[in-house]
């Protein structure tokens, strides 16, 4: 459920007319509903109540704005990042370094010093050459750093390839049947403590099977590692549940969700951890955009050209992505458009033949399900900027990110003497 809704005709997010977000600040833009993102934080919680110890970090990757991370530290929850990055933007709203875990498939040497002096809670190793190098980093600090082992559990998540994770042919983690003896032999390291083990197969995952599939996995593993001797307090069952992109579209609720979780855990006796990105940040943003001008095309659809592009949101260009596209004022006519952005290609197409909203030229329209992986994962390409970022909470909004301006990332490029 959100808090975007239609009102006397008027898309509102909340109580703030969508109409006058777009007058203040201009489109594209970003609008985030506060109310979504706390009922979404608080349905996750509830749905883990069960559980006897559990931490929650946000994945920051999924909403890295500022504003969304004070939000998820109010809510008492932890930051899971994967950059140097995004472990100073979960410090600067005054989250705990303990709550912090430091995920990351390619963590360089500086983000690791950066994230042991910052005092991360945990780190999420991927390798065992990564342990290695960590564990003497640690060790040259005087430190002991708190470690789970990401496992790769080889199970197929069912989702875009391009977002899967856990089938043996993925980057992520270390084969699930060596995992016994790296995690043996990093436990040995002085500058390491080895508390945990990790999985996450993939993300917007549509069913419960494969995520049960890998944590039945990663129970084995749990008692395999035990039975040589080690220590297991910790495991960390990532992000990836789904959430629907299409009115309609029925996803395991994060209630089934941790229902399975507390079935296949019970005997763990461990803390479980959670990093939860979409399913908290998903609906709670909309990509507010304006028409340029409808193009009519012979014996096709017309081409309805927005202001927001491939650059803006990139889901739809690189995974083939459906977003809800509804009009802010919507008349009850309806028509079949192609919509696109302005950028000189042809992959800048958010749908193709779609039913929608009968729009015209400086209409303002909204691609839902945009408050995960829209704003963070924008370019500047064909020298766009960025787009703005606002978050309602009731009646009032503020602008979380200030729009960038071409100039200013041109502002940042020089010409060298020697072409002068
Ligand atoms: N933990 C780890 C280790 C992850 O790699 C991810 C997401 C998450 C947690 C959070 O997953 P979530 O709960 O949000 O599914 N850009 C893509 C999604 C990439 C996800 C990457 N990893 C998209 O727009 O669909």
């Amino acid at each position: 459920m959100d808090h975007f809704e239609l009102r006397n005709g008027v898309l509102h997010a909340e109580d703030v007319p969508l109409t006058a977000i777009a007058d203040a600040v201009g489109t594209p833009v970003y609008v985030y509903s506060r109310a979504t993102f706390t009922r979404h934080v608080r349905v996750f919680k509830e749905a883990l109540a069960a559980l006897p110890k559990v931490h929650i970090a946000f994945a920051v990757k999924s909403n890295p704005n500022l504003a969304v991370l004070k939000l998820m530290q109010r809510e008492g929850l932890g930051a899971d990042v994967v950059s140097g990055g995004e472990m100073a933007r979960a410090l600067a709203v005054g989250m705990p370094a303990a709550d912090i875990v430091f995920s990351g498939v390619g963590k360089q040497a500086r983000e690791m010093i950066a994230g042991l002096e910052a005092g991360v809670g945990q780190f999420n190793i991927e390798s065992e050459e990564e342990g290695l190098e960590l564990a003497v980093l640690a060790e040259e600090r005087g430190l002991r750093a708190a470690c789970a082992l990401r496992v790769n559990p080889d199970v197929d998540a069912r989702t875009h390839a391009k977002i899967s994770t856990g089938k043996a042919e993925n980057k992520f983690g270390v084969p699930i049947d060596r995992a016994s003896g790296i995690y043996a032999r990093l436990a040995t390291l002085p500058g390491l403590d080895m508390r945990g083990v990790a999985v996450h197969i993939g993300s917007q995952l549509a069913d419960l099977a494969p995520l049960e599939e890998a944590f039945i996995k990663l129970g084995e593993l749990i008692a395999e590692i035990r039975a040589s001797g080690c220590s297991v307090t910790h495991a960390d069952l990532g992000g990836g549940l789904g959430v629907p992109y299409k009115a309609g579209d029925v996803f395991p609720s994060p209630a089934d969700y941790g229902a399975m979780v507390a079935r296949v855990t019970k005997d763990w006796g461990v803390t479980l951890m959670f990093e939860p990105g979409r399913v908290i940040s998903g609906n709670a943003g909309v990509l507010l955009t304006r028409v340029i001008r409808v193009k009519r095309s012979s014996n096709r659809a017309p081409f309805v050209i927005v202001d927001a592009a491939m650059n803006d949101l990139a889901r739809p260009a690189m995974y083939g992505a459906w977003h809800d596209f509804d009009a802010v004022q919507p008349t009850g006519e309806r028509m079949t458009a192609h919509i696109v952005g302005p950028i000189c290609e042809t992959g800048d197409t958010f749908a193709m033949d779609r039913e929608m909203d009968a729009l015209v030229a400086g209409d303002l329209a909204v691609f839902r399900t945009a408050g995960a992986y829209g704003a963070t994962m924008a370019s500047s390409y064909n020298s766009r900027g960025f787009v703005a970022e606002v978050m309602v909470d009731g009646d009032k909004f503020a602008v979380v990110a200030d729009r960038i301006l071409p100039e200013v990332i041109t502002a940042a490029e020089r010409v060298p003497d020697w072409l002068e």
